[in-house]
């Protein structure tokens, strides 16, 4: 590598649009690797990063956004697992900033993937995927058969239908319009409702009944989170793992004393670091498995890293249509 500087999108200040510059190119420590990025998606979490909803975890500016991504290790900062992936195609995350043509990642937060992965396919080989691997673990300690889910139709959603389905899991999809409606369909979904349709409760009530639907993935959060939650059996849980409202999750007391409701958080993060080593080890060949079937993302868009800003603007208003990608080779 002749160049010791690399372009990268950075985050100047919290609600500001990305600056396109030049900085040192990042060292690996040891057990990390440095990746020549290809392709990182832009995922909600990085909307409310950007804006500055994640500063209370840390964050603080200057930063290079983007916490996922694929792309070829170049150079390992020593150790056997690092050494291991020097020259391989990995998809990668909790990395040092993806949207930018280097960056840093640790040896256990990358993947091998196969030659015959592309690296758009794999650039959303994380995040997604193992937080739907970790919501089936939930559910199936839980002994639920059937699960409500909010904000269906997003990427996450689409999987959760394909790896739920063929698990054995029954889900209720909630969605906002009918073109949503038409993506689940095609997706092999069987019951979607339209949150905005006029007996969408009663319709909601009558199969969470029926089917003894607890559990509730509520990635939009607000009233919401508790609006739902009034229409399942007693002793359900909501799950709140995203907040595209932007608002505070609230339910009415009356559900949590009477009803036994209750709302938690779910985190991929947390998930992770509550399990044992022999469920991460699997967990991982199961996204190595899936990953162009039930985990798969689809891609609507791709943008070189100097438009960045560009693909910013159109991901936020175009959310629903798949991945939009930051291609920092280009
Ligand atoms: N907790 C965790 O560890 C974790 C991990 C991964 C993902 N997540 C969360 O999972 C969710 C889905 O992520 P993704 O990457 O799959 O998203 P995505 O593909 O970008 O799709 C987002 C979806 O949400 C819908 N949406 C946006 N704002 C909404 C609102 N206020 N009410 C109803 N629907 C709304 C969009 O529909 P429109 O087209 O109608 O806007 C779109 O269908 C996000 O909330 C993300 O933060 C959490």
């Amino acid at each position: 590598m002749e160049n010791s500087q690399m372009k990268c999108l950075s985050l100047e200040q919290f609600g500001q649009p990305l600056a396109f510059k030049q900085v040192d190119i990042p060292q690996p420590g040891q057990g990390e690797v440095l990746i020549k990025v290809e392709a990182s998606p832009i995922n909600p979490s990085d909307l409310l990063f950007l804006a500055g909803k994640y500063a209370t975890l840390g964050f603080v500016p200057p930063y290079i956004p983007g916490f996922e991504g694929s792309g070829l290790v170049i150079k390992s900062g020593g150790g056997q697992e690092a050494d291991y992936l020097l020259n391989k195609r990995v998809a990668f995350f909790r990395c040092r900033g993806a949207y930018a043509q280097y960056t840093i990642s640790n040896s256990q937060t990358c993947l091998i993937i196969d030659d015959d992965i592309t690296f758009n396919q794999a650039a959303s080989s994380f995040i997604n995927p193992l937080t739907v691997v970790g919501m089936l673990e939930t559910v199936k300690e839980a002994k639920v058969k059937t699960v409500v889910h909010s904000a269906a139709a997003s990427a996450l959603g689409r999987m959760m239908v394909r790896y739920f389905k063929n698990n054995g899991i029954e889900v209720i999809n909630i969605v906002r319009r009918q073109d949503q409606v038409e993506i689940l369909k095609k997706e092999g979904a069987t019951i979607i409702l339209n949150q905005n349709d006029q007996d969408f409760y009663p319709q909601l009530k009558k199969l969470t009944t029926d089917l003894n639907a607890k559990i509730f993935f509520d990635a939009i959060a607000g009233s919401f989170t508790g609006e739902i939650l009034s229409q399942m059996p007693n002793n359900s849980t909501a799950y709140v793992y995203g907040l595209l409202s932007g608002e505070n999750s609230s339910v009415s007391p009356t559900e949590l004393i009477f009803r036994d409701q209750s709302v938690k958080g779910f985190s991929l993060n947390t998930w992770l670091q509550s399990i044992t080593p022999e469920l991460k080890r699997q967990s991982l060949e199961k996204l190595q498995k899936l990953i162009k079937t039930d985990l798969k993302s689809e891609i609507s868009k791709e943008y070189p890293l100097q438009d960045g800003q560009q693909a910013i603007e159109y991901y936020s208003k175009n959310m629903s249509s798949g991945k939009v990608l930051i291609k920092p080779q280009y």
